[in-house]
């Protein structure tokens, strides 16, 4: 794991469409594993900023998303394949029979997931995997528990969750309670796995889980195992990292 520090939010998000702008032009018909959430949306500007340059070309590309809400549609304004036309597909030349995500209207949770899982493998597999971080540790929406959920699965949103993510509904009631989301090892076996952590909210979280042990408790711990995982956060969110193991630079290699 290698944690590079960003001084703010927009100089995180610029290192991390580099990253993700030269695993596109090494390979131009790359899987791409992305993520919603706040985290990510800068990082995704910058993306489509680097298109209309002229210096990225999605014609190839295949992406495949961490999860989804269970009962919404994609046209429901806060789902994730909603919000992924928003932020990202529809600025850019990818073409979107290439995009997948979890289809929130099938009822039926083995079949969804089976069918995920299949169109991973189909893919090839993931070559890398952006990832947010949430405030209790959880990676796409693999909750803390007891054990490591390998596959494409129904899960159940932590209380943690659903309050966090009421700020786009307009009240908790109405976060969905269930989701579908991919497995550790689904994110275990991608090529490479870019987490982007921003704001003192997880400062804790990141501190516990690139430092402490690795535990279903909390999920992100297991990209510790992870043999080419990088960590790109902000002053903000290595706050408690920087006190509690004394790094003051830009570059943590472990
Ligand atoms: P955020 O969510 O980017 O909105 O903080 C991250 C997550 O919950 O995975």
């Amino acid at each position: 794991m290698t944690i590079y520090a960003a001084k703010d939010y927009l100089d995180l998000s610029r290192k991390a469409a580099n990253i993700i702008s030269a695993q596109i032009t090494l390979k131009r018909n790359s899987v791409l594993g992305l993520a919603t959430g706040s985290t990510p949306v800068e990082t995704y500007r910058q993306l489509i900023e680097k298109y209309r340059q002229g210096d990225l070309d999605f014609s190839e590309i295949r992406t495949i998303n961490l999860d989804e809400y269970k009962g919404l549609s994609g046209e429901h304004n806060q789902s994730y394949r909603y919000f992924m036309n928003d932020v990202l597909f529809s600025h850019i030349n990818i073409d979107l029979k290439n995009t997948n995500i979890p289809d929130g209207l099938e009822e039926d949770s083995e079949k969804e997931c089976s069918r995920y899982n299949q169109v991973i493998r189909s893919m090839g597999g993931i070559d890398l995997q952006l990832l947010g971080i949430g405030g209790n540790g959880h990676i796409g929406f693999n909750e803390p528990s007891s054990f490591f959920e390998k596959e494409t699965h129904l899960v159940a949103l932590a209380e943690h969750t659903r309050k966090s993510n009421a700020r786009f509904f307009t009240s908790v009631d109405e976060v969905p309670t269930h989701a579908y989301t991919m497995g550790i090892k689904n994110i275990m076996d991608a090529g490479k796995v870019l987490l982007l952590a921003s704001g003192e909210a997880k400062a804790i979280t990141l501190y516990d889980s690139f430092f402490g042990f690795v535990t279903p408790e909390i999920p992100a711990s297991i990209l510790q195992l992870h043999p080419n995982c990088i960590v790109i956060a902000d002053e903000p969110a290595l706050a408690v990292i920087r006190e509690k193991t004394g790094w003051e630079g830009a570059v943590y290699d472990n």
